[in-house]
């Protein structure tokens, strides 16, 4: 099947909101396959490394990639009898194609490009960022922009005002560390192990919130935000209250840590709210997981009168259900089949 033919297959598709996407997502460190129709998940399979990479501290980019060829065909097929779908079944395939690490990225962009050409089906090339912002669309099935999306994740800060399906503006973003990027480094120096906020989560738990950490930029009009600072004042506190002998309790620097870290994302998020004078604050990427911002950013909503959504945590981590999610709006918003020379793009702007 030549590609206009795969380009008449998919202008059928555009009016229909009944067909079937297998998605894949390899941009890091999980393995997962979703199969998907419209809004809905039929089926989302993932394969986690996570124990793979935890004695190392952090993902060790070539490891991944090595992991993500294992797994790939065990998890795509999952996702399939999950779903009952036989492959025959698939209307167009999804795959994240940035941002990422590159060699990561390369096994779902090849594992997908062959599948939608042995199928003969339309390919979509899905930004990473966006699928995230996506997994909104699945949380809430009735949303639909114009409205703001944080975007917390290990690689992203950003506040993106989604004006349309595809059409989004980064509003401000992280001039250093991602805030799930500054979790994982102050786990580290806590003695926790990678990834480090689910357990700065646990830890902050049994702590209080007593130490007043510095939050970048608070004054500043900008709405971008900086965390190296922050794992650098948890660092100088740790040690300064060793030097005098009382060392400091790991559970209240979490909870100061994690306090520091939300704030500045709600406290950012208000105020793009004011300038934009949006209606709706949605939440996307790993960070937005953490109960400390869920909880804040309730509270926000609460506080100004804003609908806020915050998909599942499942959701919110990285999935290719959010994938297939971004590709229908895609198909729907008419945009075009990607090449069989697709290739990835492991620094991928979001806008
Ligand atoms: O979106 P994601 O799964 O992958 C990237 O695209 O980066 O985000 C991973 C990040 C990691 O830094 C991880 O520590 C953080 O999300 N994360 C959390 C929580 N769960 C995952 N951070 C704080 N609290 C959590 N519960
Ligand atoms: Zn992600």
């Amino acid at each position: 099947m030549d590609r206009r033919e795969t380009g008449a297959r998919l202008e059928a598709l555009r009016g229909r909101d009944d067909f079937l996407i297998l998605a894949v997502e390899t941009s890091c460190d999980d393995t997962s396959a979703a199969v998907t129709r419209g809004r809905e998940v039929l089926s989302l399979a993932i394969s986690s490394q996570t124990e793979i990479h935890r004695r190392f501290g952090g993902v060790v980019p070539e490891i991944a990639s090595r992991n993500h060829t294992c797994a790939i065909g065990a998890v795509v097929n999952e996702a399939l009898e999950k779903a009952g779908v036989p492959a025959s079944g698939i209307d167009a395939v999804a795959v994240t194609y940035g941002a990422g690490l590159p060699g990561a990225l390369i096994v779902g962009v090849s594992y997908a490009k062959a599948f939608a050409y042995a199928a003969g089906i339309p390919l979509m090339a899905v930004s990473h960022v966006r699928g995230h912002v996506a997994a909104n669309y699945i949380a809430d099935g009735t949303l639909e922009p114009p409205f703001l999306c944080l975007l917390v994740s290990g690689g992203h800060t950003q506040l993106i005002d989604v004006r349309g399906y595809t059409d989004m503006v980064v509003m401000g973003e992280t001039r250093d560390d991602a805030a799930g990027e500054a979790f994982d480094k102050t786990a580290r120096v806590l003695g926790l192990p990678y990834p480090g906020g689910p357990e700065i989560e646990k830890l902050a738990a049994k702590g209080k919130a007593s130490i007043e950490f510095p939050r970048a930029l608070r004054r500043e009009k900008t709405l971008d935000f900086s965390y190296s600072g922050l794992k650098t004042a948890v660092v100088n506190y740790l040690r300064e209250a060793e030097l005098r002998g009382e060392p400091a309790d790991p559970a209240d620097v979490a909870a100061s840590f994690q306090k520091a870290a939300v704030d500045a994302l709600i406290r950012n998020a208000e105020k793009a709210l004011k300038i934009t004078g949006r209606d709706t604050l949605a939440a996307a990427g790993g960070v937005s997981a953490n109960g400390c911002f869920r909880r804040e950013l309730e509270a926000l909503g609460k506080r100004t009168g804003v609908k806020t959504i915050v998909p599942p945590p499942v959701l919110c981590t990285d999935n290719a259900a959010m994938i297939g999610v971004c590709a229908y709006v895609m198909i729907r918003s008419g945009e075009a089949a990607a090449p069989p020379s697709l290739d990835t793009a492991p620094s991928l702007p979001t806008a």
